[in-house]
């Protein structure tokens, strides 16, 4: 639907601003342009994009009074896509303003800036929008953050910037769902405040009321991360409460919770201890673990710190996870530590490895000195697990990317999608305990039967006898080719032919992935940008995005036989 366009004032003089607007004169003094809203033409204001732009800053005035900043890259000579400014919590009643600064006059954004309540403005069909993957409506997502499951929901929180396809403006988005793999946008959950932009954290379901919100609460807890004004950031742990099933939060006026004089402190993963009868929490501080315990979430005492020795340290450790794991076929329980890096990952960027052993509480230990991945892909990063899943499941979502490139991938006016669930566990092979990963049942149940050809969102599944070669392309004569070799147990994916692959040099690679046992069928999680190989006995994981330009139509398998089924 074309509205109509609603530029009222133009003011012309742009002359230095301070934070707060305060009377009339400022903003006009301040503001290049100057938007006066009005109600009734809707509750989105539509910002014309161009990624290549550099950010200018949007700001957001109701009766003379700053709200709201945020960076956009808002177009200069043609516009890309369009992001919405939500002015529904501006609209009070009093005089709405939205400044622009730093976008020179005569920008073609001034002209194409609309208002309208139509949620679907502009929207573009893009080709590589995920079918089957959850991914934001428009904007940037990075890392899931504050994963739960309460009464038959799924909550999924994201990093995400809802003013532009980029990194940057952090909020939590919002997106549930009722079997992992239809979701709806839920919005913005956690916006920037005065202690800075919302960095990853974590969700926990209070069950017994600890934080004082009542039995049942949500709480949320996530790093706030402010630049200082002679560079870097500050990063402190926050915390916020959800007393109705995570629809809205309400941030804690005692925050921060958690500071520290570390550079990089952050990505809080709080978890009920029933063997210590409080709650724990991992923060990722540099290149180490932080261990913390707490009666209440609020008051945290420091108890240990992991890493020194172990594990792969060519990068910064982020959005830890940490859980106690069945070892499959024994009665052993054992802890896996959670450690996703960047950089340092085998392909190069970001990975995620883990650590198993023990955790009393206070203390992890680990009983092995070898670095381990959990994905051998290039497109696997941030994993983090469901608070409060049922039947005692550990089901973990990544965010599949790469820090190389995740900002110049060929999508548009959304940028991201998570893996598929995976539910992980532990198995022992030679003696050593790994950790497995499996496609979360409700994958399975996902599957519908198609006509057995290739679609461009399907699962094919291998069924191997011993090394095989699997080759999906299409007319253009792009491909991948993947090879199980049986004798030297590992398994590959060639995606340097896959289609687009010149938007960074980082971005054609061939990965590998030791298989730990013989692999006896390969589930292939096909949509129309990405291809997640992964062991049905889970012995062996590897995602990685491709972009062919037409989709892949013809699969060829040797030494197996392939069963394809469309994914409702
Ligand atoms: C990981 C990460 C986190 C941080 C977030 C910021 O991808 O760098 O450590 O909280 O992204 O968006």
């Amino acid at each position: 639907m074309k509205i109509s366009h609603c530029i009222i004032l133009v003011v012309l003089t742009a002359l230095p601003f301070g934070s707060v607007c305060e009377a009339q004169t400022v903003i006009k003094q301040a503001c290049e342009q100057s938007f006066i809203i009005p109600k009734a033409t809707g509750r989105y204001l539509w910002l014309p994009i161009q990624e290549n732009a550099p950010e200018g800053k949007v700001q957001v005035i109701l009766d003379g009074m700053f709200q709201m900043e945020q960076n956009v890259r808002m177009a200069r000579e043609s516009v890309d896509y369009y992001v919405p400014l939500d002015l529904q919590p501006y609209q009070k009643g009093g005089s709405l303003r939205v400044c622009v600064q730093n976008v020179p006059t005569g920008s073609i954004c001034f002209s194409k800036i609309a208002q309208n309540d139509d949620v679907n403005y502009e929207l573009i069909t893009e080709k590589f929008r995920p079918e089957y993957h959850h991914t934001p409506m428009r904007g940037w997502m990075n890392d899931p953050n504050g994963m739960f499951y309460q009464d038959g929901t799924w909550h999924l929180f994201y990093q995400f910037n809802p003013y532009g396809s980029m990194w940057g403006n952090m909020h939590w988005g919002h997106s549930t769902s009722t079997d992992l793999v239809h979701w709806k946008h839920e919005g913005v959950a956690l916006a920037p405040d005065v202690w800075g932009t919302m960095f990853s954290g974590s969700c926990v379901v209070d069950h017994q009321g600890t934080a004082g919100q009542g039995k049942g609460s949500v709480v949320a807890m996530f790093t706030s991360s402010r630049p200082t004004p002679f560079g870097g950031d500050v990063q402190a742990q926050g915390i916020a409460y959800s007393t109705d099933g995570g629809k809205t939060f309400k941030k804690y006026a005692g925050n921060p919770v958690l500071t520290a004089e570390d550079k990089d402190f952050r990505d809080p993963k709080a978890f009920w201890n029933p063997e210590i009868q409080k709650w724990n929490l991992v923060l990722a501080v540099g290149q180490e673990m932080r261990f913390y315990s707490s009666p209440n979430l609020k008051d945290w005492t420091y108890e240990s710190s992991f890493g020194t020795g172990y594990g792969c340290h060519d990068g910064v450790w982020e959005c830890p996870d940490l859980m106690k794991l069945q070892v499959r076929g024994t009665d052993k329980q054992k802890w896996m530590l959670i450690c996703n890096i960047n950089p340092g990952g085998p392909f190069g960027g970001s990975a995620t490895q883990y650590f198993v052993g023990e955790f009393d509480g206070h203390r992890f230990t680990c009983e092995h000195q070898d670095t381990r991945w959990m994905d051998y892909g290039k497109d696997h990063y941030a994993t983090v697990t469901f608070d409060n899943a049922p039947d005692g499941r550990h089901i973990a979502l990544a965010w599949m990317s790469n820090w190389q490139y995740a900002n110049q991938v060929p999508t548009m006016q959304f940028r991201s999608a998570n893996s598929v669930a995976r539910d992980l566990d532990l198995f022992e092979y030679e003696g050593q305990t790994y950790c497995g990963v499996t496609p979360s049942k409700e994958m399975t149940a996902a599957r519908v039967k198609g006509n057995g050809k290739l679609t461009e969102a399907c699962e094919a599944v291998i069924d191997l006898k011993s090394s095989a070669t699997i080759t999906l392309s299409n007319s253009k004569g792009e491909q991948v080719v993947m090879t199980y070799d049986a004798k030297k147990n590992e398994f590959s994916m060639d995606r340097t032919k896959s289609g687009v692959v010149d938007f960074s040099d980082a971005f054609p690679v061939v990965t590998t992935a030791p298989v730990y046992g013989k692999m006896k069928q390969l589930r292939l999680f096909i949509d129309k940008c990405s291809i997640e190989a992964i062991d049905a006995e889970g012995r062996m994981a590897m995602t990685n995005l491709v972009f062919p330009t037409e989709p892949y139509t013809s699969i060829k398998v040797q030494g197996g036989k392939a069963t394809i089924y469309n994914i409702k």
